[in-house]
């Protein structure tokens, strides 16, 4: 059985004092969800995120992990830690990482062994820029980077990951890709994973469709066979859309 799994990331956005606020509104509203709620928050969010969902069925995840268990990386954050404070998610190779932040295929693969090794559910981002969607690599792009970041990871470990296809160019530009350009997307993912991993495991696993997602579009997005929930920006920044969106994969 495939799970739905609607994720919001947050992104860079929202004090302590704001996460708890934001966390509270959206409880009564996402109540009745049949899908997995996630909230994907900053790292100084989480325990203020982790009280406020507390009882309710909303599950919290951070943004980043490092690959290394501990040591001298100043600024990093160990999937140890995360899953100490009682996190349950963490997004891996968000495109933003990869355009700001020197993250590539290696190191994606690398926190993704490090978050299933410590007993966290990766969310695996993975995406074509238009550039490369208009050189027709696509469908190349989109398996290579799902077999580069799934690299040693075992049958048993991908029952815990997720992933993501976000169009680079759909990421915060308020163009969505089309449901059938998302199904399309989605589908490239789930047979990569079918060509490492086999049928059933690509039949099982939760390939969320992410960029632009809001409340007037997710209903269309989610009804493709290949989509099976999201990861949500700008539109998990308000209770009321996320809650839409969450209504929507919950049919
Ligand atoms: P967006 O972001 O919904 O604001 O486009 C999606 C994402 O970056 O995960």
């Amino acid at each position: 059985m495939r799970k739905y799994v609607i994720a919001g990331n947050w992104k860079m956005n929202n004090t302590p004092a704001e996460a708890k606020a934001l966390i509270e509104a959206m409880k009564p509203l996402v109540k009745d969800a049949t899908c997995e709620v996630v909230i994907c928050a900053p790292f100084v969010d989480l325990t203020a995120c982790l009280e406020a969902a507390e009882g309710s069925g909303i599950k919290i995840g951070a943004e980043n992990v490092h690959w290394a268990e501990k040591g001298a990386y100043t600024g990093e954050v160990s999937a140890e830690m995360l899953k100490a404070v009682g996190v349950e998610y963490v997004v891996i190779g968000h495109s933003e990482r990869r355009q700001y932040f020197g993250e590539t295929d290696q190191t994606v693969n690398l926190r993704t062994l490090a978050a299933v090794k410590a007993g966290l559910k990766p969310i695996v981002c993975v995406g074509e820029t238009l550039e490369q969607r208009e050189l027709g690599y696509t469908e190349t792009l989109l398996k290579y980077q799902t077999k580069m970041a799934l690299t040693n990871i075992t049958a048993e470990q991908l029952k815990d990951i997720v992933i993501a296809y976000e169009p680079v160019w759909a990421i915060g530009t308020g163009v969505t890709a089309t449901a059938d350009q998302a199904d399309e997307g989605n589908g490239f993912v789930r047979a990569a994973v079918a060509e490492m991993f086999g049928a059933e495991a690509a039949e099982n696993i939760t390939v969320q469709y992410g960029g632009s997602m809001n409340a007037g579009n997710a209903e269309e997005l989610v009804a493709k066979e290949n989509v099976d929930g999201g990861l949500i920006g700008g539109a998990s920044l308000k209770a009321e859309d996320f809650a839409v969106i969450v209504k929507a994969a919950s049919k």
